[in-house]
């Protein structure tokens, strides 16, 4: 970690020039404005840690939607304005870069979103959650790449502490507490004594927040490199149980968060199939109760409710030697997310490997023929089409018939036993 205050050629090492390049510029466009610009949060943490960071915060003592316009124009970026709230967010590249003015935040009660006034950096660094997130570095020339560090932020950095700011943190924003538990593990650091006796204090604090902040707060554990440690700790301090009294953070829990890590899925459907297994060992009802409790959305809905229906199947998938038109019956029609949720919770091999099969294979298997092709081969059309269609499939799958030619021989010989 770098010793000195200022931290200019720490950010030339940290950032790509293209960005230092801009920073200086919007800088200086800050300071010809009469504003002070600072880099802030996340980032400023992350460039002391030397971990990667593509998200940028900059708080303006200023106008921060005509400064964001401004150094837009700098850039090939795309900007986004949100007047109501006085913010921007510039992409460029594969950067992205939010603008904010600096303000001050009150709480009329515990858990309701903050009132938000305009308000000096001190004051923007003081509504924080964590005094590592509390700290900035100056933009404007002259003290360009000056760390403002008002709370001890790097000296909790050296320690390894997630510390609040204050007393009535948690109080104020319970979602605060999931956030804790994020940093504390992502970056391996603890709790700092007094942060952690406000957090067990806290807890009931967490019913004060919505179900749509708590869910997102949840989301965000998902998208953790190592989510299961995150949910561990919660059940160590009972924030996990407070979400759901039905929901463990077992050994088994991390073996199936590693497996799901180690076979292929999707980037995309990773967190549902986090959350699916979360919930596998819930009851019907448990499960229902969940997925209502915190308003999870249709597909990741659809994921934690089709793995748990596929729990009926497993026992037929555990059958040695099972026909892949069996295979086939027994799991087409469930999200693809589901199944692989079912591959990795299982613990029998023949389950996974007929998971496998189906998901890697067979649900892409269909006859070349269509519905069309075999009215004209003299099927009645109707109910009877599909049926025939799905034979034919039945019978690819499991290397009865390999070409057209042969579907055609095999529909004709079944329309001569129907008479
Ligand atoms: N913040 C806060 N209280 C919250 C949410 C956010 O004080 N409940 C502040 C923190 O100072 C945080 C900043 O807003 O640094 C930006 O929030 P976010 O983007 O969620 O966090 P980052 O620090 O950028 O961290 P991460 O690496 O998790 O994205």
């Amino acid at each position: 970690m770098a010793e000195t205050k200022n931290l200019s050629s720490r950010i030339k090492e940290y950032l790509p020039s293209e960005l230092t390049g801009f920073l200086e510029a919007v800088g200086a466009i800050a300071a010809y404005q009469g504003y002070h610009l600072y880099l802030v949060g996340g980032v400023v943490r992350d460039l002391l840690l030397d971990r990667s960071n593509l998200d940028l915060d900059l708080v303006v003592e200023g106008d921060a939607v005509a400064l964001a316009q401004q150094a837009a124009s700098v850039t090939q970026g795309k900007l986004t304005v949100h007047r109501r709230f006085g913010t921007a967010r510039l992409r460029w590249g594969k950067w992205s870069i939010d603008f904010a003015r600096a303000r001050s935040e009150t709480y009329d009660r515990p858990g309701a979103l903050p009132r938000v006034n305009p308000g000096s950096l001190s004051e923007d660094l003081f509504r924080r959650d964590f005094t590592i997130n509390a700290m900035a570095i100056n933009l404007n020339p002259g003290c360009y790449g000056e760390l403002i560090d008002s709370y001890g932020g790097r000296a909790d950095l050296e320690k390894r502490l997630v510390r609040v700011l204050h007393e009535k943190s948690f109080t104020d924003d319970a979602t605060r507490i999931w956030r804790a538990l994020r940093y504390e593990q992502r970056l391996d650091f603890q709790l700092e004594a007094d942060t952690r006796r406000l957090l067990a204090r806290d807890i009931p604090m967490l019913d004060t927040i919505s179900s749509d902040r708590v869910r997102h707060e949840l989301e965000l554990v998902l998208k953790e490199a190592q989510p299961e440690k995150v949910l561990r700790r919660a059940k160590e301090l009972k924030v996990l149980s407070r979400l759901h009294p039905a929901l463990k953070a077992s050994h088994t829990l991390s073996a199936r968060f590693q497996r799901a890590r180690e076979v292929t899925i999707p980037e995309s459907q990773l967190a549902s199939v986090y959350l699916a297994l979360l919930t596998y060992p819930l009851t019907d009802k448990e499960m229902e109760d969940f997925i209502s409790l915190l308003r999870v959305p249709g597909r990741s809905a659809e994921v934690v409710r089709d793995s748990q229906r596929l729990k009926t199947k497993l026992k037929l998938l555990a059958t040695a030697n099972l026909a892949p038109s069996r295979i086939y019956t027994a799991l087409q029609g469930y999200a693809p997310a589901a199944l692989l949720v079912s591959a990795v919770a299982t613990d029998s091999p023949a389950v996974s490997r007929n998971i496998g099969l189906f998901y890697g294979w067979l649900r892409y298997v269909k006859p070349s023929l269509t519905g069309d092709c075999l009215i004209q081969m003299g099927v009645a059309p109707g109910p009877g089409v599909r049926e025939f269609l799905e034979r034919l499939r039945a019978a690819r799958l499991d290397g009865e018939i390999a070409t057209r030619q042969e579907e055609r021989e095999v529909v004709t010989k079944w329309l001569q036993e129907r008479g």
